[in-house]
């Protein structure tokens, strides 16, 4: 499927507009004048509008996109349920990462952006940021480390599309939490304002939060006078700082 990113707001927000030929779907549609005047510039019909999760800075686009467009709405639940949406020839999956909230979904899908070689991509909307993961709203660490854990069973090379855009904010705690990193600056540059994403691939190499299995974070996560000998403690020890 082709993807285009559309920016909103102080927050960084960051919504989606996927398609296969002539049918597409908005994924947190957050700039919903941008988003139908590409719609209609393309000649593609929003066929579906829904949502990484419902938190309102996900979800404010939906009621705009509904009433200019035919488009059906399928909620993070529905999306759950059905699993699969097919647009034109292709199909949008999804599968529940709760933890940053109760509803919280992360779709997968074929493509065809170049740089990602054809492999398959993720919407990980608040779950998984360039540098960092959300907030874990619900307070069940536990949960958030599995949804955590589902997305990173997927190849390195996957590519990750997340739901805003903090990377100088990230990547200042990442230096200052692993200043030796011999990965950060690569990663610094390779930000790209059009089309903000990164891989599970790059993510292991700095992702403070993620890098449970990383010894070269031990003495920082020791000095955080949490347990830390399991993954689990490791991730919910990381936790304390975010
Ligand atoms: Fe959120």
């Amino acid at each position: 499927m082709k993807i285009k990113q559309f920016r909103y707001g102080n927050e960084g927000n960051l919504g989606y507009l996927l398609w296969s030929g002539r049918e597409a779907v908005a994924v947190d549609g957050v700039a919903p004048d941008e988003i139908t005047a590409f719609a209609e510039a393309e000649g593609l019909e929003v066929k579906y509008v829904t949502n990484t999760h419902e938190h309102r800075d996900h979800i404010h686009g939906n009621e705009d996109l509904l009433t200019r467009t035919d488009a059906v709405n399928i909620t993070p639940d529905i999306m759950c349920s059905i699993k699969v949406l097919k647009i034109g020839s292709e199909q949008l999956e999804a599968f529940p990462a709760p933890g940053h909230s109760e509803e919280s979904i992360v779709f997968y899908f074929n493509d065809d952006n170049a740089e990602s070689q054809g492999n398959g991509s993720l919407l990980t909307g608040d779950t998984l940021f360039n540098g960092t993961v959300g907030n874990c709203y619900t307070k069940d660490y536990e949960l958030y480390f599995e949804s955590l854990q589902k997305v990173l069973r997927f190849p390195p090379e996957t590519r990750i599309y997340a739901g805003h855009d903090i990377f100088d904010y990230t990547t200042g705690v990442i230096q200052r939490i692993d200043p030796d990193n011999p990965y950060l600056n690569q990663y610094k540059a390779s930000y790209v304002r059009e089309l903000l994403s990164t891989t599970i691939a790059q993510e292991l190499r700095v992702n403070p939060f993620i890098r449970w299995d990383d010894p070269s974070l031990d003495t920082y996560r020791a000095s955080l006078g949490m347990p830390h000998s399991t993954p689990y403690e490791r991730f919910r020890a990381m936790m304390s700082v975010h």
